[in-house]
Formats: C-alpha cells, sequence, structure tokens
C-alpha cells in the first residue's frame, strides 16, 4: 500500500512518478467492493471495460455499452467517494467520429463523478486525446492489448514482440503523453518495452503484464481475488482463493438451513 496522501486529482498521479514510488490500481465495477478498495487506501480505481467479461459473462469487451459503464461508475463513485475512479470508454463509444467520442467522454464525466476516462489506443487517438484534455476531461491512455481490438489482433496475445512493434509502443506512449495523457496504460507486452516506455515519459505508466519497471501496476480485481476460473493470464497473481472461500460459506449456510441450525436465537425476532 502507499505510503503517500491519498491522490486528489490525476496530477498528483505524477508525484508518484517523481518520487520514484510504485502504486497500485486495481478495478472495480460495484458500490461494496470499492468501499473496500477505499477503506485499504488503494489510491487509483479503473471501471474497466473488463466489467463485460468479470461481472456481465460476455466472451469479450466489445459488447460493453456507454449506459452499462455509466450505471457501474456510478455505484463505485457511491461506494469509493474519496478515492480517484477513473472510467473507460467501451468499444463503438469514441471510435466513430469525434463529436460523438466528446460527447460520451462529457457524458461519462458528468453522469459518474468519475475524475478521469481512459481509452484504448495510440497515434490514431492523440487527436481526440488532445481534444479532450482541452475540453477539462483528463484522459489515461492504453496500450499493447488493447481488448477492444481482439478481433483484430486475433485473439489476447502478448503485443511489442518485434522490434518494429516495441518501437512503435514506446513512440505511441510518447505520442499519447505529448497529447495530454496523465498516465498509460501498458497490457501484456514485454518487459523491454515496458521499461523503455516508461523511461521515455513523465507520466506514469500502469503495467498489466508489461514487467516491474513500469511506475504502477493494475490487475482486475476479481482476477487477483481468485474468482475467476480457465486459463488466466501468466501476470495474473490471486492474492486470495475467493472462490473457494464463497463456495464454502455458501454450502456452510445450505448446510446449517437444511439442518435447522440457521436462524439460531441470535437471529430471531
Ligand atoms: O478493462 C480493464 O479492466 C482494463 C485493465 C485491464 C487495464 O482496461
Amino acid at each position: 500500500m502507499s505510503t503517500s496522501a491519498r491522490p486528489r486529482s490525476v496530477h498528483d498521479l505524477k508525484a508518484f512518478k517523481e518520487r520514484g514510488e510504485k502504486f497500485a490500481m486495481l478495478t472495480a465495477y460495484d458500490s461494496t467492493s470499492a468501499a473496500i478498495l477505499e477503506e485499504a487506501g488503494v489510491p487509483i480505481l479503473l471501471v474497466g471495460d473488463s466489467l463485460g467479461m468479470v461481472v456481465l459473462g460476455y466472451e469479450s469487451t466489445v459488447p460493453v455499452t456507454l449506459d452499462e459503464m455509466i450505471h457501474h461508475t456510478k455505484a463505485v463513485r457511491r461506494g469509493a467517494p474519496h478515492t480517484l475512479v477513473v472510467v473507460d470508454m467501451p468499444f463503438g463509444s469514441f471510435q466513430t467520429d469525434a463529436p460523438s467520442a466528446k460527447a460520451n467522454a462529457v457524458r461519462l464525466l458528468k453522469e459518474t463523478g468519475a475524475s478521469a476516462i481512459k481509452l484504448e489506443g495510440g497515434q490514431r487517438v492523440t487527436g481526440l486525446v488532445r481534444d479532450l484534455v482541452d475540453m477539462g476531461v483528463p484522459v489515461m491512455g492504453h496500450l499493447g492489448l488493447t481488448p477492444q481490438s481482439v478481433n483484430q489482433f486475433g485473439g489476447f496475445k502478448v503485443q511489442g514482440r518485434t522490434s518494429e512493434a516495441a518501437d512503435g509502443i514506446v513512440a505511441d506512449t510518447q505520442a499519447l503523453a505529448e497529447a495530454g495523457a496523465f498516465a498509460v496504460v501498458l497490457e501484456c507486452v514485454p518487459s523491454d518495452v515496458g521499461r523503455r516506455a516508461t523511461a521515455a515519459v513523465d507520466v506514469p505508466t500502469i503495467g498489466i503484464g508489461a514487467g516491474d519497471d513500469t511506475d504502477g501496476q493494475v490487475l482486475v480485481l476479481p482476477d487477483m481475488l481468485g474468482m475467476t476460473t480457465g486459463r488466466l493470464p501468466r501476470f495474473v497473481k490471486a492474492y486470495a482463493d475467493g472462490r473457494s472461500m464463497i463456495r464454502d460459506a455458501v454450502k456452510a449456510f445450505q448446510a446449517e438451513v437444511a439442518a435447522g441450525e440457521y436462524p439460531g436465537p441470535e437471529h430471531r425476532y
């Protein structure tokens, strides 16, 4: 956990990098979890469009809608009123044309109380990033394995493996920082690319499967709580066995109900 004061604005995050202090970001999708994360002192929460896969049961992040992001971000904001909250722009909400991208970003901030938006992409989105920042919308970038492009990548694959692709990710990180992004997420890239991109900019980079040299690290909450099943990416570390814990508690409840042990005298009116 960070030893520093809770960042109050996106600008405070830069101070982490200046002090060489690594920080954690976690995803959140509901009010109860967000309150626990705030209690634990997580400096920044991301309402990622991973929402679609880990909460809504979609196969990818592609189907997630703007209204779904707004609904869940409002819940997170209510649960964690003192923490920086960043909300993902879902697929289709910023790719079609600039006026609707800007209107959607405004909706996300106005209706949810989040402090910033995150969007996927490199040089092709820098014009939009510049415009949003000029309009007063703080932007976090996202490079490497950008899940909204899963259909183009042909699956969830490590990006930046060739020297040309690695150079492209470093150049995109610089372009986003120059356009005014206050931080950049680097997902599923070789550690060397994470290190080079981090050294190339003075805004913080936040890695997820990008090695140990990025300024921050982010994980998807249900993954790090051991709630998700199936083949998980190599970068996932489960810090708890949440799935067993919930299953055991649910079984204990069922057994006590069946045995007539619950509710006990202390639970009755
Ligand atoms: O949607 C998400 O949760 C994300 C993180 C994995 C960075 O974009």
